[in-house]
């Protein structure tokens, strides 16, 4: 059985040392080369519509292109230190915050200043690592339309690829032009990245990218469109997403097909994949970066966030489309239930019966007349 060790490169989940030692890969770097091990596919079977969801996927995104220099507000000034001032401060309501904020505390020093300046901090790295996630996602995106087999999936692969191309430049122009800073890829994400698209078997690109990284960006995103009274990130969280449920279908219909047919010894490869790939991502959002520019040691920091109540719900959340779209891919329960009984112990498995993705995302689809004509 594999270790921990192995998958994770540490024995213990919870390790927050070796958790915090990782950090940022070399910042000044402008160009990350990664090797793409897979092979590209051509396919003579030209049968438009042989799998008619993917089919149907495919038309959809064609009617649903939006453009994201003429479609959003970016007339609209963003006020970031009223939007900081606006913001929910956990201490109010936090029993951990409170706790961090008494005089024996860590951040016993902070008054409104600090938080407000740990709010945009906050944002710009949120905002940050969206944007290199999408990047993540484009380039993932092309990776399908060259390694799929099927012709249905390389058509909707080629729009996919045009709606990441929208989000790297939405979120970049929104870092650009209405916050103040930016923040380098996370080293947990760069890890998760790599790892996928280094990766030579096809279908780990979409368990990777459209199942755990976009399944967990749409609920970031929509928690984050749920949260926000700016207007421009709204619209733009709203358009984002109305793409993002598309992808993760994507991924639901392509895999519930392939892993249909897989062996025991193939879908723990796959399951293994999906534990890593899920404590990469949780182990991102305890935002290192921040508390380091924030002046605060991450790993005082760390402990404080992991045992707030409130940090633990969002964290959890962050799983909601992740855990069902695995128990549909049979994921969840094969080999003994051996995926099931990692989520347990991340404590995420409540979602399991919450709605998938493979239809969810109509709901999702821009209205009639939301698309502004451009
Ligand atoms: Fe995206
Ligand atoms: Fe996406």
């Amino acid at each position: 059985m594999t270790t921990n060790e192995e998958m994770l490169g540490r024995s213990e989940v919870n390790d927050l040392e070796a958790i915090l030692s990782i950090t940022s890969m070399d910042v000044d770097e402008m160009v990350h080369a990664v090797r793409d091990n897979a092979s590209a596919l051509f396919t003579w079977n030209y049968e438009k519509g042989e799998r008619p969801a993917l089919n149907k996927l495919y038309e959809k995104a064609k009617g649903a292109q939006w453009n994201g220099e003429t479609d959003l507000p970016w007339h609209l000034d963003v006020d970031i230190e009223k939007v900081a001032a606006n913001a929910p401060r956990d201490p109010e309501s936090d029993p951990v915050f409170v706790a961090a904020t008494a005089p024996t505390g860590p951040l016993h020093s902070w008054g409104e200043k600090e938080w407000n300046e740990f709010v945009i901090e906050s944002q710009n790295w949120t905002m940050s690592q969206f944007m290199h996630g999408e990047q993540g996602a484009l380039v993932c995106t092309a990776k399908i339309v060259e390694t799929v087999p099927w012709i249905d999936a390389k058509y909707y692969a080629a729009t996919q690829v045009m709606d990441e191309a929208r989000h790297v430049e939405v979120f970049a122009k929104y870092l650009d032009t209405k916050l103040n800073g930016h923040y380098p890829l996370n080293a947990h994400l760069g890890m998760l990245l790599d790892d996928i698209i280094e990766d030579s078997r096809w279908d780990m690109t979409y368990l990777g990218m459209q199942i755990m990284v976009e399944g967990l960006a749409l609920a970031a995103f929509g928690f984050m469109h749920q949260m926000t009274t700016e207007p421009l990130l709204k619209q733009l969280l709203r358009y984002v997403m109305s793409d993002e449920a598309r992808h993760v279908a994507f991924g639901v219909l392509s895999l519930k097909e392939y892993y249909a047919e897989l062996s025991d010894a193939e879908m723990l490869e796959r399951q293994q994949f999906a534990f890593e790939a899920a404590v990469r991502m949780r182990d991102r959002f305890l935002q290192q970066e921040v508390w380091d520019q924030m002046g605060i040691d991450p790993k005082v920091a760390a402990q404080m966030v992991l045992q707030s109540p409130q940090r633990q719900l969002f964290q959890n959340m962050l799983f909601s489309k992740i855990v069902p779209n695995c128990k549909k891919l049979g994921l969840l329960d094969r080999n003994d239930h051996w995926l099931r009984g990692k989520f347990t112990e991340l404590g995420v498995i409540q979602f399991e019966d919450w709605a998938d993705t493979e239809e969810e995302y109509e709901t999702f689809a821009l209205a009639e007349g939301e698309v502004a004509a451009s």
